[in-house]
């Protein structure tokens, strides 16, 4: 028996998650000749194989690569098969068994609202699947750190750790993964890589769109939950952690969260919530509502790498422009002999742009033409895309392909989960109100307040922007 799922099955098929995501990343690996024989979908809509094959279809031209009469297309059609059923009933799991018998370690694949999780877990041991399967678990993780623990229970109860694939795609990315890599892959970094060289952090992940659509979805969860307690701390985490012993998934998960759990609890004091204008008038969102479309906060790790020194992130909807970045600033050399008094210079610094336009900049000082000693700033830029043609593998098709080998390195670990839960878990509750801000600006201005004494926000540029 090889340790490979050769089945897939997605609940939630007829879902967004599987129309924008899950189906264009099951091309890509029909493309890489990594689909399993048998992709199952099971949803409650009435549908029959080939209305289920139509929305793969479609879910192709609009989210994938466009072709739906591609050779790799076809092949995933093929293998697509439609079970209808509802999660509450055990005569589902049957005929699902029944659809899985030989298919070793299937890949059963959560894409439902939490709140089926449950029912869907127990339809699953009801059959004995749990046995010889494998679980993908889609955020989010539980609402807050006491909501992660009971899922983690249910799921642990009668899920090995081992066979549980908790999804972040923000881990499935390339440009995250290159962070990891560059970080941990160049001597001369290790060095300065602490609070002696280090003044401060900033993650930033700015989208210059709205909830599209999803309000009442918005509703229920906020910036904060949205993206803060997974994406944008598990990209803290890879920038703070201690380098692992190994490149293998416990030893990365282990210093993932070593360094989330000396990550200190948020207090009220140290976030800044934000709601843009015209937020309220969203189809599903309350009229009074004081849920945050944008956050920052101060974190502080309490450990001897990163003693004193603030990692910021922010993030937001409808900003100026779409763009995720990593701003390691470096503190300024301890005598500045050839500053120019009219231009002080900017300290070195390391810029990870992950979208859009992946690059990595190093900021330094030389000094200027002329003859006098003066020092001027310089990007040197490394561009990713220099290196790469054509399309990039989607986030979704590397974590399908790690998850059907059994490889869980970029998928979230229970401890891990809880630990990012109880960073934020005071203030979901506990906040100030959020701040109005206009659609197109950098969130309210108090947001500004908070990184005053670091230097303020590094903006991305518009030219860069989808
Ligand atoms: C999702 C959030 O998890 O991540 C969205 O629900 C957000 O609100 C998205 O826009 C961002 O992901 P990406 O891959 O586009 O950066």
């Amino acid at each position: 028996m090889s340790d490979r799922s050769d089945a897939i099955v997605l609940f939630g098929a007829s879902g967004d998650l599987a129309k924008k995501m899950l189906f264009p990343a099951l091309v890509q690996l029909a493309r890489d000749d990594l689909l399993p024989g048998r992709v199952i979908g099971v949803a409650a809509s009435d549908w029959d194989d080939a209305e289920l094959r139509e929305y793969a279809r479609q879910s192709i031209v609009e989210y994938g690569d466009g072709d739906p009469d591609s050779p790799a297309a076809i092949r995933l059609l093929s293998v697509l098969s439609y079970l209808r059923g509802d999660y509450r009933r055990s005569d589902t799991f049957v005929h699902l068994s029944e659809r899985l018998d030989g298919a070793e370690l299937p890949l059963l694949y959560l894409a439902v609202p939490p709140s089926l999780f449950a029912s869907v877990v127990a339809g699953v041991v009801g059959v004995g699947l749990h046995e010889h399967s494998r679980l993908v678990v889609e955020k989010p993780f539980g609402r807050d750190l006491d909501g992660a623990r009971q899922l983690n229970k249910t799921v642990l109860a009668s899920f090995p750790e081992e066979a549980v694939f908790r999804i972040d795609h923000y881990l499935g990315k390339e440009e995250v993964l290159d962070l990891l890599v560059f970080r941990l892959a160049n001597t001369v970094l290790e060095p300065v890589w602490n609070r002696n060289y280090i003044d401060s952090v900033q993650i930033t992940m700015s989208e210059s769109f709205g909830v599209d659509g999803r309000g009442r979805f918005y509703e229920e969860v906020g910036a904060l939950r949205d993206v803060v307690q997974n994406h944008l701390l598990q990209v803290l985490s890879l920038v703070a952690m201690e380098p692992p012993i190994a490149a293998d998934a416990r030893a990365l998960r282990d210093e993932k969260v070593k360094v989330l759990r000396a990550v200190r609890a948020l207090e009220p004091s140290d976030l800044v919530r934000g709601q843009f204008t015209g937020y309220r008038d969203e189809e599903g969102v309350a009229g009074d509502s004081d849920v945050e479309t944008y956050v920052a906060l101060r974190l502080s790790i309490d450990s001897w790498r990163w003693a004193g020194v603030p990692f910021y992130i922010r993030t937001g909807k409808h900003l100026p422009v779409t763009a995720t970045e990593v701003l390691i600033e470096f503190k300024q050399p301890p005598q500045m002999f050839f500053a120019d008094a009219d231009a002080p210079p900017h300290p070195n610094h390391l810029l990870f742009r992950l979208k859009p336009g992946e690059q990595v900049t190093l900021g330094m000082q030389i000094n200027e033409a002329g003859e006098q000693l003066r020092s001027r700033n310089i990007d040197l830029t490394y561009e990713y895309s220099q290196e790469h043609e054509g399309p990039r593998q989607l986030a979704y098709a590397r974590l399908f392909q790690e998850a059907m080998d059994g490889e869980q390195r970029l998928f979230a670990r229970a401890d891990g989960v809880e630990a990012a839960w109880r960073i934020v878990d005071r203030v979901l509750t506990e906040h100030p109100p959020a701040h109005a801000y206009g659609q197109g600006t950098w969130g309210p201005p108090a947001a500004d307040d908070l990184i005053t004494c670091d230097g303020g926000w590094h903006n991305p540029p518009a030219r860069n922007a989808r």
